[in-house]
């Protein structure tokens, strides 16, 4: 009697058909997984990086200062994290459309001459989403991102202007 032609021939390379049809596709599922969250694994931060995230939230250097213990140039040389905490760019390249660059009003009040107190106060105001006055809703979209640091930096920025 005649056996069908087959290359499985013995039951030994039945097994080993048996045992394959059963990895390869675990080892194709494992090396898929590896691939695909490879891809998403967050990227340690550096020492640096992780010192910037854990620094004083209220350290702030306005444009020329010197900071403590540090060469001059470090203001000039923080990075965009540290920036973004520097409240004379942050108004002028924020507020200043709207309110002047020395604070002397435009499209919104005047704001030179205001106590630091009083500033706070109304950007806390804004950023709680309360109206003061008819063009409230404007401030809304400015304040709601601050910071209480921030809107204190900015206060007192504000301040300083003649
Ligand atoms: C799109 C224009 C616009 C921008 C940008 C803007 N403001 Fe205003 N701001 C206004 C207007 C308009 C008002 C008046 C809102 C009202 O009617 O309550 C106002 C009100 C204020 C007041 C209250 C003034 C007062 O005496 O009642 C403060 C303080 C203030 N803004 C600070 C800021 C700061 C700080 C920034 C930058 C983070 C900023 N604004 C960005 C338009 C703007």
């Amino acid at each position: 009697m005649e056996q069908e032609e087959t290359f499985i021939k013995t039951p030994g390379q039945m097994m080993k058909l048996a045992a394959a049809a059963f990895f390869i596709p675990i080892l194709i599922i494992m090396l898929l997984i590896t691939f695909v969250t490879n891809g998403q694994k967050p990227e340690k931060p550096t020492a640096e990086q992780t010192a910037l995230l854990i620094q004083p939230v209220g350290k702030v250097y306005m444009e020329g200062d010197t900071v403590p213990g540090e060469p001059a140039e470090s203001a000039a040389m923080m990075p965009v994290v540290a920036k973004v905490a520097n409240p004379a760019e942050q108004y002028s390249q924020v507020c200043s459309g709207c309110h002047g660059a020395q604070g002397g009003g435009g499209l919104g009040p005047k704001l030179q001459g205001q106590a630091s107190t009083a500033l706070v106060q109304k950007l806390t105001a804004y950023k709680n989403k309360q109206q003061r006055g008819t063009q409230s809703a404007l401030m809304w979209a400015q304040a709601g991102g601050l910071s209480a640091d921030e809107i204190k930096g900015l206060a007192n920025y504000i301040t300083t202007l003649k």
